[in-house]
């Protein structure tokens, strides 16, 4: 498909018609003809969840699934959560623990711990690791992200 192809995606709550081939990864959309740099790209395989948006409330992976494939579904992109309650409370908590290094892998996180949080409950560790585990941090901030899904779970940031 080339020029005139059009993907209608709704995302942080607002409708978007773009002029793109239907078949590119949506993150590639979300963040060349949307401008929305804050999802991230690291290895571009569905292994590394930096890409991470939520899609319907659930976290998915945005690096090789087409764009025409998320038509007619709810795309929220880190831009988007600090519009909701749950996710400008994890990117406070974040900032607070001081929960990123390089900073490559923190929007997939933020995206998954306000995932996590929306679920219910206030998530024990075990709980945490398993919902964080698709996401590597080669800087090992992990402590710091354990700190900050305390904090945000506890209502403290
Ligand atoms: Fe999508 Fe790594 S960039 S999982």
């Amino acid at each position: 498909m080339g020029k005139g192809s059009a993907v209608k995606l709704k995302i942080n709550g607002r409708e978007h018609e773009i002029d793109a081939d239907p078949d590119t990864p949506l993150a590639y959309v979300l963040r060349e003809d949307l401008g929305l740099k804050g999802t991230k790209i690291g290895c571009g395989l569905e292994q590394c969840g930096a890409c991470a948006v939520l899609v319907d409330g659930r976290v998915e992976l945005s690096c090789t699934s087409p764009a025409a494939s998320f038509e007619g579904r709810e795309i929220v992109t880190v831009e988007g959560l600090a519009d909701t309650d749950t996710g400008a409370r994890v990117q406070r908590a974040f900032v607070a623990a001081g929960a990123a290094q390089c900073g490559y892998c923190t929007s997939g996180l933020v995206v998954a711990v306000t995932a996590l949080l929306d679920g219910g409950g206030k998530p024990d560790r075990a709980r945490t690791a398993a919902a964080l585990t698709p996401h590597l941090c080669r800087c090992g901030s992990h402590p710091r992200v354990f700190a900050a899904v305390e904090m945000a779970a506890e209502g403290e940031a």
